[in-house]
Parts: C-alpha cells; sequence; structure tokens
C-alpha cells in the first residue's frame, strides 16, 4: 500500500467512526441533528489522519485510537461551528452547507459546539478502549490544554480582539500558533503517546506538526483572497471584512507562499528519524501546500 493509500484508509475510517459516533442516544430536540449536520458535512479530516498516522510511526495500532482522532475531529468542528456565529466571524458557508446557526439558530449551534467539545472527552474516557490508562490521562490533557485558553479559545480570544487595528508580525504568529497550530500539534503528539512512542519522536512530531500548523494558517489565509466558495466550501473575503490582520496583509501572497513552501521544507525535515516509514506525513504536509480547499 502505498503512503497516499494508506492516510486515505485512516480518512475513511475515521469518517466511518464519526458517523457511528452518536448511534443509540437519545435525541434531545435537534441537538444531534446539528452535531451531525456540521461533524458529517466532509471536512478534509487533516488532524484525525494526522493522529493516527503519528500512532503508527511511533509503533502504535491506528484502529485502536479511532475514539481519539474522533474527539480531536469534534473539538475542531465545534471550533468552526462558533467561529462562524454572528457573534465572531459572521460567516453563511461552511464544509459546503449553510453554517450552523443559519439552519439551526444560534442557541443551538452554540449548544452543538458545547456538546461536540464534552462529547469529545466523553469519547476518550468512556473506559473501553485497551490503551493504558495513563496513556489516555495524558493524551486527554495533551487535547484539554490545546483546546483551551492556553491553545485554540486563546487563541481566538486574540484573533477577536484584533479585529480592526493592525497587529505585528510575532502577535500574529502567537495567535496562529494558538487558533490554529495547537489543535494540529496536540493530534501529532497524542498518536505518539498513545503509541507509547520515544521522548525524540514525540519531539520531532511535535515539531513537524508546529511548522504544518502555521504554514496550514497562512496557506487559509492565502485562500481567504484568491479562493472561491464553490472550490473552498466557505465563505471567502471573510478576514477582509472582519479587517483581520493575517500574514497576507503583512506579508502580500508571493512572500507568503514562499513561507508555505519554507514551513513545509522544516516540517518535512523534521520527520528524517522516521526514516521511509514517514513518507505519508511527507506526503501530507505537501499537499497541503497545493491544495485549494
Ligand atoms: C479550517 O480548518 C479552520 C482553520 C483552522 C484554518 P480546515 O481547513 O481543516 O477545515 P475542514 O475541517 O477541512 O473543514
Ligand atoms: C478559525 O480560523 C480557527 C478556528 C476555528 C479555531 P479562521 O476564522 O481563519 O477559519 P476559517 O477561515 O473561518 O475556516
Ligand atoms: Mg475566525
Ligand atoms: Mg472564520
Ligand atoms: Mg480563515
Amino acid at each position: 500500500m502505498s503512503a497516499q493509500e494508506r492516510l486515505e484508509q485512516h480518512r475513511a475510517a475515521i469518517e466511518h467512526w464519526l458517523h457511528r459516533c452518536f448511534d443509540g442516544r437519545v435525541p434531545h430536540g435537534d441537538l444531534y441533528d446539528a452535531m451531525y449536520y456540521s461533524l458529517l458535512a466532509g471536512g478534509k479530516r487533516i488532524r484525525p489522519v494526522l493522529l493516527l498516522e503519528s500512532c503508527r510511526l511511533c509503533g502504535g495500532d491506528p484502529a485502536g485510537v479511532y475514539p481519539f482522532a474522533g474527539a480531536v475531529e469534534m473539538i475542531h468542528t465545534y471550533s468552526l461551528i462558533h467561529d462562524d456565529l454572528p457573534c465572531m466571524d459572521d460567516d453563511d458557508l461552511r464544509r459546503g452547507r449553510p453554517t450552523n446557526h443559519k439552519v439551526y439558530g444560534e442557541a443551538t449551534a452554540v449548544l452543538a459546539g458545547d456538546a461536540l467539545l464534552t462529547a469529545a472527552f466523553e469519547c476518550m474516557l468512556d473506559g473501553t478502549s485497551d490503551i493504558p490508562s495513563h496513556r489516555i490521562l495524558e493524551a486527554a490533557g495533551i487535547l484539554a490544554r490545546a483546546a483551551g485558553a492556553q491553545g485554540m479559545v486563546g487563541g481566538q480570544v486574540l484573533d477577536m480582539a484584533g479585529e480592526g487595528h493592525s497587529l505585528g508580525l510575532s502577535e500574529v504568529e502567537e495567535l496562529q500558533r494558538l487558533k490554529t497550530g495547537a489543535l494540529i500539534q496536540a493530534a501529532a503528539e497524542m498518536g505518539c503517546v498513545l503509541a507509547g512512542g520515544t521522548a525524540e519522536q514525540r519531539k520531532a512530531l511535535c515539531r513537524f506538526a508546529s511548522r504544518l500548523g502555521l504554514a496550514f494558517q497562512i496557506q487559509d489565509d492565502i485562500l481567504d483572497v484568491t479562493g472561491t466558495e464553490s472550490t473552498l466550501g466557505k465563505s471567502v473575503g471573510s478576514d477582509a471584512k472582519r479587517e483581520k490582520t493575517t500574514f497576507v496583509t503583512l506579508k502580500g501572497l508571493d512572500e507568503c507562499r514562499c513561507l508555505v513552501d519554507r514551513l513545509t521544507r522544516e516540517a518535512v525535515e523534521s520527520l528524517q528519524i522516521f526514516g521511509a516509514e514517514g513518507e505519508g506525513l511527507c506526503w501530507l504536509a505537501h499537499s497541503l501546500v497545493s491544495r485549494e480547499k
């Protein structure tokens, strides 16, 4: 199986897992509909794929960590539902569909996000996993820190606070590191921890993911300017509308493209300790540079 096929297998597996994750739950109003509406709308699933492949690279069995990969995707999806709300980026299109609050109303969208966040921890801590419990606790702790005030939520606060006035490069870098980088890095680190990887493997994967996360958000900022709604499946021009400082406003498109290339090279270099086995993550990094959505 090629590295690319293996990543596609991870993606399909997590897609299947997400489709089943709330089976048997008793619906309260349209809450589960709203949760599934965004969760199953077909995102790229980069974070769970990164977790599964990092786990495999460190000698673990990806099939044993689906609830953890699914949990990361639940938290990412909740962050998107809340990011699109009128009180935040106020966007109408996400993953090719009207945004959650446009369909279910703001209150249900907020609650669907809350419920996805909570469900993520429920899935990881349901007591059915064969992974040693100290690894589960460590992985859940990594995700909690990356998702909260010291991570994604903290980054979103900086992002909102920066609207309407210009920020410096180091401020934008910090904001991006938190709002996007933290969750991406957590995915890689969790995969390693769950597999019982070495300190060296963990360091290499964290370095890889931190470069990848920054490249990923710069590419997101580029696509907000150059992309189309039909290809991206989400609103474009959102950053300019909200007067946000991004890498693109600070450095221009050409320099940003060079930066994405450089960060991707650095990310890939971090994988040297894995030798040929690192090919899957190299492929993932390269595929994100040229992505159009
Ligand atoms: C979008 O993330 C928000 C950012 C953090 C840049 P993705 O580009 O991974 O969105 P989906 O999951 O594919 O919809
Ligand atoms: C959102 O960043 C990051 C999170 C949701 C944490 P953006 O606001 O740039 O994401 P998009 O462009 O709406 O997907
Ligand atoms: Mg935003
Ligand atoms: Mg947004
Ligand atoms: Mg964006």
